[in-house]
């Protein structure tokens, strides 16, 4: 079975259309995502164009604000300072990776934790951590919402999870845990990495290099959830995992393009409409 991704995040984002049109005309006011890019990185361009689309597919207000790659630490933080401050502005957005002379976890830490739709901010990530309400990471929430999807069981099953980022890695490997899966998480280095990918029920490879996972690495019958998006030298899209041969072997595959990418984007929307139903209660609260 091939997970389709493109389908799935089209009806997530035809629900939230639905909603935002009914809380718009109660609120007078539609959901706002500021998306701030620096640079011209192609890819990166490319992935905020997408997310620029969805917004307006969903009917959110927004921005994107684009600095050359040139700008001052200082000047990018101001420009998200003034958003934090700015209450027509709900989520903010900024497009990673930063250019070598910023510091990426200042940019980071420097968001409003309630309007951090990425949920990168320390305090996001201790909140997933400790079981309380958080804004969780879009990837990671897109890809349990394609296992849920695709009818996959999570509880006493095996999940191996290759990579350790910030983005992917550790917060899925922290929502397979929460529905008691067993977790690895393995990654470039782990010895023997095709024995540990064979014990798995769930594969989910976010490592970022092309054919890391090969057919004979995955168990029959498997879910394989692909997070890479790798541009080949003929320019053709690829994950991180070799899909002619672990599409045969896989119970369930998901294909890139159109399988995590579109979750991405459709989460992004979901993690904005949360920031702005969290923030009207709270101005609300603070009013009465
Ligand atoms: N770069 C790659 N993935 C992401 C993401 O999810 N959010 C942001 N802000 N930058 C990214």
């Amino acid at each position: 079975m091939i997970i389709d991704g493109k389908q799935i995040a089209q009806r997530q984002k035809e629900h939230i259309r639905e909603e935002v049109a009914t809380l718009a005309a109660r609120y007078g006011r539609k959901p706002c995502l500021d998306v701030i890019i620096v640079g011209e990185n192609p890819a990166s361009m490319s992935y905020v164009r997408s997310k620029i689309k969805a917004t307006e597919y969903c009917g959110f207000d927004g921005e994107l604000i684009q600095l050359p790659a040139s700008v001052s630490e200082d000047e990018l933080l101001r420009v998200i300072r003034e958003r934090n401050e700015n209450d027509r502005v709900d989520g903010i957005l900024v497009q990673l990776p930063l250019p070598k002379h910023i510091n990426e976890q200042r940019v980071i830490e420097t968001i409003s934790p309630e309007k951090d739709v990425d949920g990168f901010h320390p305090s996001n990530v201790a909140r997933l951590w400790l079981n309380e309400d958080a804004i969780v990471p879009c990837t990671p929430l897109g890809i349990i919402a394609l296992l849920e999807q695709s009818g996959t069981v999570f509880e006493g099953r095996h999940a191996v999870v290759v990579g350790r980022s910030n983005i992917v890695g550790k917060p899925i490997a922290k929502l397979l845990l929460d529905k008691n899966c067993t977790v690895t998480i393995a990654h470039s280095r782990t010895a023997d990495l095709a024995a540990v990918c064979k014990e798995a029920d769930i594969l989910v490879v976010a490592v970022g290099r092309p054919g890391v996972i090969t057919g004979e690495m995955v168990k029959p019958g498997a879910t394989v959830i692909d997070v890479g998006i790798n541009r080949t030298d003929s320019g053709k899209l690829v994950g991180d995992v070799d899909y002619e041969s672990a599409a045969p072997v896989a119970g369930a595959i998901t294909p890139v393009p159109g399988g995590v990418g579109p979750m991405t984007i459709s989460m992004l929307m979901y993690n904005t409409l949360k920031c702005y139903n969290q923030r009207i209660t709270n101005l609300s609260r603070n009013n009465h």
